[in-house]
């Protein structure tokens, strides 16, 4: 891919334009945000009511601080570009941890991380190296084919329809309902996108609504069965927060872990090095699916709203103004990470900002890396030959970061 430099005389809200509007910038992000961490690393924006935030340091503790929470505000951002103001869009329901603050947030995510724990994820393993196994035999009977259609869409989909007991039959109408969803996560987006997102939702949430009544009359062993018995044993889970915790579940581990797996075997195909030293050495790929999801994190941006006049680098924020921490900017910031455009599967201290920082940390890291280590250990294993059949797209989309496509040749 050609990079793209910005224009020395950009100001700061015109690189932060480029990066809401201009698909190319979105395709190779890094060079707008190198800029920008370097003329303004907390940058008050003078054309939207928002800061920026492009730094390591930064960005971590503004997601640590408890000065800074979610709020409608946020929400707003990623709303329509011709209505922000008044619209709400319900991808994440206001009922969820996600848009939680403490003591909700605490209540939600103490209850789920009762059910859904780091040994709940480790008894997956099995099943999920079955799963990668099966995909990867119908590539190798290809001889190659397109990554993100046949490995890395139908992965996460199986792993959390398992996790959580969605009939397989029921799993394929989620592809495009998620994407849908998903596209409202976006800043800026137009109306149609929102109108999209807000009915792919509401089928979920119905989907959702009659798959929790059908457990609550069959209950099974399945993660919903466990937090529906949250709810009617213990009575400390609303109807509505089981409903949205059952969507977030299934919505926040879908197109991110889809990325881990296209973003991840990009690097490997850009590196082929790098893809060699792994297949060499592979005790090195927990260390490995980091540095994915360090170089090309899924999630790019998130959010947060002062809740009282805070500070962020010494810079004042006022309550109620909302701060967007750049975590793809972050994760490449070379305060951190030396030589922070480098792929590098032995690259140790990783610690990075892809699984966001603070109370919000993503509760399904555990099961993401899983997903990333099984797919490249099994990938590696079984071919000797991985390349690239053609160049690769990236998604006009700058919150979510993946492929379109990703062929491949193997043998
Ligand atoms: C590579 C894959 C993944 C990435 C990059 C990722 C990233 C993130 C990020 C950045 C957040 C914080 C959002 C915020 O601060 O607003 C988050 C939260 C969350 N993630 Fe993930 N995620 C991944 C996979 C998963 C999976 C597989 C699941 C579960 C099945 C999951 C469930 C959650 C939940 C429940 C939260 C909310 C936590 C809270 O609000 O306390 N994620 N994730």
């Amino acid at each position: 891919m050609t990079t793209l430099e910005p224009s020395m005389s950009a100001t700061p809200d015109e690189l932060l334009a480029s990066l809401f509007t201009d698909p190319d910038v979105r395709a190779d992000p890094y060079p707008v945000y190198r800029r920008l961490r370097e003329v303004a690393p907390v940058h008050r924006s003078e054309v939207l009511p928002l800061w920026v935030v492009t730094t390591f340091d930064g960005c971590g503790a503004v997601l640590r601080d408890p000065r800074f929470g979610k709020s409608d505000e946020a929400q707003r951002i990623f709303g329509s570009a011709d209505d922000a103001a008044e619209r709400e869009v319900p991808i994440i329901s206001r009922h969820s941890m996600l848009r939680a603050n403490p003591p909700d947030h605490t209540r939600l995510r103490g209850l789920v991380a009762r059910e859904f724990t780091p040994r709940r994820v480790a008894e997956m393993r099995p099943a999920i190296e079955v799963m990668v196994d099966e995909i990867i035999d119908g590539l190798a009977a290809g001889g190659g084919g397109d990554v993100m259609d046949v490995l890395a869409f139908p992965l996460p989909v199986r792993v959390i329809g398992e996790l959580l007991g969605i009939p397989a039959s029921d799993r394929d109408q989620f592809r495009t309902l998620v994407r849908d969803a998903a596209a409202a996560l976006e800043p800026m987006t137009s109306r149609d996108v929102v109108m999209r997102a807000e009915r792919a939702s509401e089928v979920m949430n119905a989907y959702f609504r009659e798959l929790i009544a059908a457990r609550r009359s069959h209950p099974s062993t399945d993660l919903i069965s466990a937090l529906i018995g949250l709810r009617d044993d213990d009575d400390r889970l609303s109807e509505d927060e089981l409903v949205a915790t059952i969507v977030l579940l299934f919505a926040a581990g879908f197109e991110t872990t889809t990325n881990l797996v296209g973003n991840g075997l990009a690097a490997l195909l850009a590196h082929p090095e790098e893809m060699e030293r792994l297949r060499a050495e592979p005790a090195l790929m927990p260390n490995a699916v980091e540095e994915m999801l360090r170089f090309e994190s899924s999630v790019q941006l998130d959010a947060r709203t002062a809740l009282v006049d805070a500070d962020v680098g010494g810079i004042g924020v006022s309550a109620g103004e909302v701060v967007l921490t750049l975590l793809g900017a972050a994760n490449r910031d070379p305060a951190r990470y030396p030589e922070p455009d480098r792929f590098d599967v032995a690259r140790t201290g990783h610690q990075h900002l892809a699984f966001a920082a603070g109370i919000h940390f993503c509760l399904g890291a555990p099961l993401a890396r899983l997903e990333g280590e099984v797919v490249f250990e099994r990938l590696l294993c079984r071919f000797s030959q991985i390349e690239a059949d053609g160049v690769w797209r990236w998604r006009p989309s700058l919150t979510l970061r993946g492929l379109e496509s990703l062929e491949v040749v193997v043998s």
